[in-house]
């Protein structure tokens, strides 16, 4: 037997097409929300008039808000404390974030922390589980992280730029309310990044040496291709609307635990190697997956060659000629190919920073502190395979 016992648990309700955003209110009251706190990025929300209809949309089912705009990418502690504060103060029931992964994480942690007493970064420093959250609403942005339907955060604490992630089913989004058409504004590059990150939310999983489902890796092997193709229609035509949907329905199905099921969960460690990226360089999340992967993969292969030979015929359509070693490069080598049509780096230089050899030890400490010392599935890596990848990967 291969396959891995499961529990699929994916509580979101997702609204989905055209002025799903207009729902906020009915959601949100339904809920039995009160009072809102409307969560939102650095701008871009207002410019576009989304934030006004969601506000419209709240305040046509009497309900009241309170707001924090101010959001950045890798988003920070410092306006997490803010947010606890501001819905202690003002007694809020519901936090609907409005953008997109940065805003929902920095939603959820501020859900962390009104719902329990203590310092809500006592749990991303792994010295307390919470056991409370208080309910999240989503109006999406962007098609990448996955966070409207997932159960994991990231944040940044700024003292030490340390950037950390914590998984738990409690801060599930209640509800997801997902308009393509709200995509249509995005800089192309960040189209691109969200596009990497949700092939290797698939990806993570689908280099596995812990088990696996047919069923599991042709959803994977099917999302991967279709988000390639629609990658090159919207970088073409951004105001596709068909592509922006397949795009961002993809992007919730890649890391709501549908491509992993049956398995032992996949590897991660590109996941962790580029939170380092992040959390020093405060790089897009996508374009550091992007600029550490082909390094990681060349590094790792050996250990896991069954799974890097079926991506590379199944999903990047390489042909099963020749050893078993070309096929899977030249896998890795298309892959690649594909991260500079679209614009993505495939090494940091491309990403824009030049880590010194000082820098890449600081790296892979904090990285190796931050998985417990070893993590990986495709291959576990310790300090000394991470700081390899940081130094080969420049
Ligand atoms: O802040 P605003 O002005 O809204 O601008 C944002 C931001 O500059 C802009 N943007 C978003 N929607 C837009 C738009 N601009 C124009 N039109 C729109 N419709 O895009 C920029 C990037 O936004 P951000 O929310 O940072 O992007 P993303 O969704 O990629 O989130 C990245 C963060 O999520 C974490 C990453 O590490 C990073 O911190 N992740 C969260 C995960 C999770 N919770 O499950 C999993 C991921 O692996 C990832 O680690
Ligand atoms: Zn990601």
């Amino acid at each position: 037997m291969n396959m891995r016992d499961f529990t699929f648990y994916t509580p979101t309700k997702v609204i989905f097409g055209k002025d799903a955003e207009n729902r906020a209110g009915v959601e949100a009251k339904a809920l039995g929300a009160t009072k809102v706190l409307l969560h939102y990025g650095s701008g871009s929300v207002i410019r576009s008039g989304l934030l006004k209809r969601v506000e419209e949309a709240l305040t046509a089912q009497g309900l009241s808000y309170v707001e924090l705009g101010g959001v950045v990418p890798n988003p920070r502690l410092g306006l997490v404390y803010e947010g606890i504060e501001l819905c202690r103060k003002e007694k809020v029931d519901l936090i609907l974030a409005v953008g997109g992964g940065s805003v929902i994480d920095s939603a959820k942690v501020i859900a962390y922390g009104v719902a329990e007493p203590g310092d809500v970064w006592e749990i991303f420093d792994y010295k307390r589980v919470p056991t409370a959250c208080l309910p999240i609403g989503v109006v999406l942005t962007i098609a990448a992280t996955g966070s409207e339907m997932s159960n994991s955060t990231v944040i940044t604490k700024e003292e030490g730029g340390l950037k950390r992630g914590y998984n738990n089913e409690i801060c599930r989004p209640k509800f997801a309310l997902m308009n393509p058409a709200l995509t249509m504004t995005l800089p192309d590059y960040q189209t691109a990044c969200g596009c990497t990150d949700i092939m290797m939310h698939t990806m993570e999983r689908y280099f596995s040496n812990g088990g696996n489902m047919e069923i599991t890796d042709a959803l994977a092997e099917g999302l991967i291709r279709t988000v390639m193709q629609q990658a090159r229609i919207l970088a073409k035509d951004p105001q596709d609307y068909d592509a922006r949907a397949e795009v961002m329905w993809a992007g919730s199905l890649a890391h709501n635990g549908l491509t992993g099921l049956g398995t032992d969960g996949g590897d991660w460690m590109p996941h962790k190697l580029q939170m380092e990226l992040g959390g020093k360089y405060d790089v897009a999340h996508g374009a550091g997956l992007a600029a550490i992967w082909g390094t990681w993969a060349r590094y790792v292969y050996r250990d896991c060659m069954d799974r890097f030979k079926k991506f590379a015929i199944r999903v990047m359509g390489i042909p099963d000629e020749g050893d078993d070693e070309a096929v899977i490069l030249k896998g890795i080598e298309a892959m690649e190919d594909f991260y500079r049509e679209i614009g993505m780096p495939t090494n940091m230089r491309e990403l824009g920073v030049e880590p010194t050899d000082e820098d890449c030890v600081e790296m892979a400490k904090k990285c190796a502190v931050s998985v417990g010392g070893a993590k990986g599935s495709a291959k576990v890596l310790r300090e000394p395979d991470m700081l390899a990848i940081y130094k080969a990967a420049r």
